[in-house]
């Protein structure tokens, strides 16, 4: 049992087409009292986002859509990107589940399956009195979509395992795995999420190629720091901290 008191998924509300989901819980938040813990699933979304402004776009009720609602009152601000690091953890430990081979993690929080993107997140937290009132956690996983019109970097379980699956099945998988890793964070266990998405990391300690300013550039990623910047050394030994907004990995 959690000690915040409540179980990720134990109440999902459906609905049929939405914006997105993210701004759906938003107005569930502000409007009546959702308990924490609810998830808000769609089986389509007319303005689905993604990280960086970015859009999110899922044929209708083939993939995984969702908004959890979280409670992150006694997490200190300064932790809150753990947060990020379990959700990732959580969505690549279910997909690992399913179809039987290692998924890696791209900084900060994109799920790969052979290089391509199979889920993403986009996180948004609710501040109140310098505090995080509620957090919501946006979950776009590809379940059964096969042609994503173009967009190599993207795969789905179908595509990686020939299969089809229920989406509640897969829901419900995840709802397990958020509960447990939720726990760490609720129990301050900072130190086995840290190591285990180092561990999941694609290209730790490897020399890649980022671009900054339309400039590429190589360095070796050395993990993510507390403030969920990536810590990237140089052929020189020195060390640099990069914001999302300011570099982008290539695969
Ligand atoms: C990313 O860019 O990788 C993040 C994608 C997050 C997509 C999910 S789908 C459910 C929720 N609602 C949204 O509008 N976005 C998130």
């Amino acid at each position: 049992m959690l000690m915040n008191d409540y179980i990720i998924g134990n109440q999902v509300i459906k609905v049929k087409s939405v914006d997105s989901t993210n701004n759906y819980a938003a107005k569930l938040l502000n409007q009546t009292k959702v308990p924490f813990g609810s998830v808000i699933m769609a089986h389509y979304q007319t303005s689905g986002r993604g990280q960086r402004n970015s859009v999110w776009s899922s044929a209708n009720g083939n993939n995984l859509l969702i908004s959890v609602i979280l409670d992150l009152s006694s997490i200190p601000p300064s932790k809150i990107f753990y947060l990020s690091k379990l959700i990732a953890l959580a969505i690549k430990s279910s997909v690992e589940n399913i179809i039987g081979n290692e998924v890696k993690l791209k900084w900060p929080n994109d799920i790969l399956v052979n290089k391509k993107k199979v889920a993403g997140v986009l996180i948004e937290n609710q501040w109140k009195d310098k505090k995080i009132a509620s957090s919501i956690v946006g979950i776009g996983l590809n379940v059964n979509q096969i042609d994503f019109s173009g967009i190599k970097s993207a795969t789905s379980l179908k595509m990686i395992t020939s299969k089809n699956y229920e989406l509640d099945v897969v829901l419900k998988l995840l709802c397990d795995k958020l509960n447990t890793y939720f726990e760490k964070l609720i129990n301050f266990d900072y130190k086995s999420i840290d190591n285990e998405y180092h561990k999941s990391l694609k290209n730790i300690n490897t020399w890649c190629d980022f671009i900054q300013n339309n400039n590429s550039f190589n360095a070796m990623v050395k993990g993510v720091n507390e403030q969920g910047e990536l810590m990237l050394e140089f052929r020189n030994g020195i060390i640099k901290t990069y914001e999302l907004k300011q570099i982008t990995q290539l695969i």
